[in-house]
Order: C-alpha cells, then structure tokens, then sequence
C-alpha cells in the first residue's frame, strides 16, 4: 500500500482494530483533507459496534466527532487554507439543496442520494451514505466549504471536538423541547447527550430539571453539572409513576430521549429490540418518555433508533395529544450559538471528556465507553504526534 495511514478498522460486532489505510485524497473540488487532532466515540458509535445499525460494512473507519489540521483544499474551498486548525461538524452537508437551505443539515439532500431520511454522516454504516470517518490519522471532508469551522484562537481543542456534535446535539434536544419558563424537564439517559441536554434546558428557561439513568457514576455527574435532580430508575418502582407523583400527578412538561436504541430497563424490548432484532432496537426508553410527559406535552428525541419500531405506545401519543420532535442534530446551524456559549462559561463541554486514549488502543476505547467501565463518561482518541 503506497502511503498507508492508521485508522480504527470495524471487523464485525464488538470488533474494532487499528489497521493501515491508503492515505485519503481529494475527490472532488469541494474536498479537503484533514489529519486529525482529536475523534471522539460517541454513543451512536456503540450503536454500530453493537451491531444494530443495517448496512455496517466490516471495514468501515466509525467517527463523525473530530478536530484537525487541514492538509489539503480542493480548487473551490476558498474558506479553508493549509494549516487552519477546524472543527469537524459530524453532518456532511451541501449547504445548497431544499433541506440544507432550511437549516436542516442533518437530513442533506446530496451527500446521502439514495437514502430518504439522513443525509451523510462521517464514519457511519452505508444507509448514511458510507463515508469514512475521523477515528484516524487523515480524514476525506467532502463539502469542506460548508461544515468545518476554524477553531478560534482562545478555544481549547477539547472543547471544540465537543462542538462537532455532543454540545449541539444537547442544545438541540432542549430547543426541539419548546420548554417555556418554568417548565419541568425529565431527561432520559445521563450519557454526553443527555448530560449536555440537562444542561442545556436551563438555558431555555427550565424551571426544574430531573435526569434519569441507571449508572450511578453519571447520575452524580449531571446532579452537579446539570445542575439537575437524578434517580436511578433501578431504585424505582415504575419509572412513570414516580415522574407522575412528582409532578402532581400531571406529568413533565417536556420528556427528553437521549437513549435511542441500545437501551437497557426492559426484558421485553431488549429480547425483541436488542437480541432477536426484530424491531430497530430497544424503545423503552421513548416509552417512558411518551408516559411521562404530560397530556399536551412535547417528547424530543436525539436518541437514535433504527428506521421502524414497533413497540412505541403510539396510541398514547394520539390520546394524551403529545407532539413529538426528533431529528439528528443540525450543527452547522447551530455552532455560531455554541461558541457563544462557551465563550461566555454558560457551557463547558470539555468536563465531559474522562478517558484521553492514543488512537492505537481505539479497541480498548470502545471497550471501556461500551461497558461503562472506569467512570468513562466521554473517550478522546489521540492520533501520535498530534
Ligand atoms: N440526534 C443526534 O444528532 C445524535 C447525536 C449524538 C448522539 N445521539 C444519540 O444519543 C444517544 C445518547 O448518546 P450518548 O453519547 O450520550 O450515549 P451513551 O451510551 O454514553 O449514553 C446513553 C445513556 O443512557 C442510559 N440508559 C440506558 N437505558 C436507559 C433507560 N431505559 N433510561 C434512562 N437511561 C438509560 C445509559 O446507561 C447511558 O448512560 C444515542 O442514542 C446516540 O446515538 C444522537
Ligand atoms: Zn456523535
Ligand atoms: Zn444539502
């Protein structure tokens, strides 16, 4: 192999390696080449390395969260030039077609052709156009004149790989809330996301925030971080009862799903969703959302499922008249917001990171983000000599 660079190799579920790569080259006039600073894992990562996700190509490079030097522009990248320091936003986005015009970059026309739902995504399975990702030493970033964003001088990298996706996808999930002043907030999940929601719904004016998980160690975490009130659904009774009874019996305002589909807290949906993989992974998580929240309220969901489930309580949905907001987060709409953010100390994302690990020990990275082992709330992979 001419040129060979490093990158994180998937084999098959539950299997990652470092292997050589041919170095990445420029495409198209839009492109440019990156060599990586930082990548991180994310929990859609563990969606694909637990094998749920249709069309994931042993072979593929998994990451959409990273930071680099640009190595190399094509002709029409006139925003980028060698050497500039960028965030990496995880949609690959035209900035051109119907939906990217509306500001919804996540659901690109272009840079996922045949599919009709996702646009691109770097280092994702096929059905989100089969791009390779940043977990590695050198990155292709097609459209490189729309998405990356030149951190600015004052940011701490550890922040800005935070921005590609966690942050906004956080912020998102509140604003696709609607929470109004005063609202009570239920947040599922206390992984990056939820912990990033939870922090977030203040922002929008939330009067009382409730994180629910079943890891202890994130629990306490987001009590502080948040700051939110935590319950291990573990220790409770029912889930749904309980938010009930806290919310004088009316439920929350808003229910937040930031699980998606490698949930865990229902021997049902984990058989049918999980093991058997008869419906795009485990719901239960948007299960309690839907039961939690009040009649008239709104369920936001970033937690990603697979394209068709079956065991959502939709006729709840109907009867209690809940609207329902979803959608992969747009980052490039919303990055000019989350720098002011961290600008002005309302977000800082880089708390979140526990794990810095060299990219040549990628497996052992997923294995410990995977397992919840260590206390692992975020893991940075970090190229040699970067
Ligand atoms: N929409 C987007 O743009 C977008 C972007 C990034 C991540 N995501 C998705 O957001 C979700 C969370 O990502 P992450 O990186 O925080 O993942 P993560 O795996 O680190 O965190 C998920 C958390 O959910 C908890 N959990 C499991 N079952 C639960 C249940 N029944 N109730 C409450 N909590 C439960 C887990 O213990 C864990 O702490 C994933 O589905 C990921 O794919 C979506
Ligand atoms: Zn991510
Ligand atoms: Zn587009």
């Amino acid at each position: 192999m001419e040129n060979p660079v490093l990158a994180m190799n998937y084999r098959g579920p539950y299997r990652v390696r470092l292997d050589e790569k041919p170095m990445p080259r420029i495409e198209h006039p839009r492109d440019a080449i990156v060599r990586v600073t930082r990548s991180c894992i994310c929990g859609s990562d563990l969606h694909l390395y637990h094998g749920m996700v249709p069309d994931t190509r042993v072979g593929t490079t998994f990451g959409h969260e990273f930071t680099g030097i640009v190595e190399q522009v094509g002709p029409e990248v006139a925003n980028l030039k060698v050497g500039d320091h960028v965030l990496v936003p995880f949609n690959i986005a035209c900035g051109q077609c119907h939906f990217c015009k509306q500001g919804l970059f996540g659901n690109c026309h272009e840079s996922n052709p045949h599919a009709t739902a996702v646009g691109g995504i770097y280092g994702y399975s096929h059905t989100a156009g089969g791009y390779q990702g940043g977990q590695a030493e050198y990155v292709r970033v097609p459209y490189a004149d729309v998405g990356p964003t030149v951190i600015p001088e004052w940011m701490d990298p550890d922040d800005a790989v935070l921005l590609t996706d966690v942050v906004p996808t956080g912020y998102q999930a509140a604003e696709m809330g609607g929470i109004q002043k005063g609202d009570t907030v239920v947040v599922f999940g206390a992984g990056p996301v939820g912990i990033m929601a939870a922090r977030c719904a203040w922002l929008f004016g939330a009067g009382r925030v409730i994180v629910i998980d079943h890891l202890d160690y994130r629990l306490e975490f987001v009590r502080e971080y948040g700051p939110a009130e935590v319950y291990n659904y573990k220790e409770l009774d029912d889930v749904v009862v309980f938010m009930k009874h806290t919310t004088d019996g009316l439920g929350a305002d808003v229910a937040i799903d930031a699980v998606g589909g490698d949930a865990k807290g229902n021997v049902l949906q984990t058989l049918f969703g999980n093991k058997l993989k008869l419906e795009a992974g485990n719901a239960i998580a948007l299960h309690w959302a839907i039961n939690s929240v009040k009649k008239g309220g709104i369920v936001s969901i970033v937690g990603v499922y697979g394209p068709t489930g079956n065991m959502v309580p939709i006729g709840n949905v109907l009867n209690k008249g809940i609207t329902i907001r979803a959608n992969q987060a747009s980052v490039p709409r919303l990055l000019p917001k989350m720098i002011e953010h961290v600008r002005n100390g309302h977000i800082n994302p880089k708390a979140l990171i526990t794990h810095r690990v060299p990219l040549e020990h990628v497996a052992d990275a997923y294995h410990i983000f995977a397992a919840k082992l260590d206390g692992c709330i975020k893991p940075v992979l970090v190229p040699a000599g970067s």
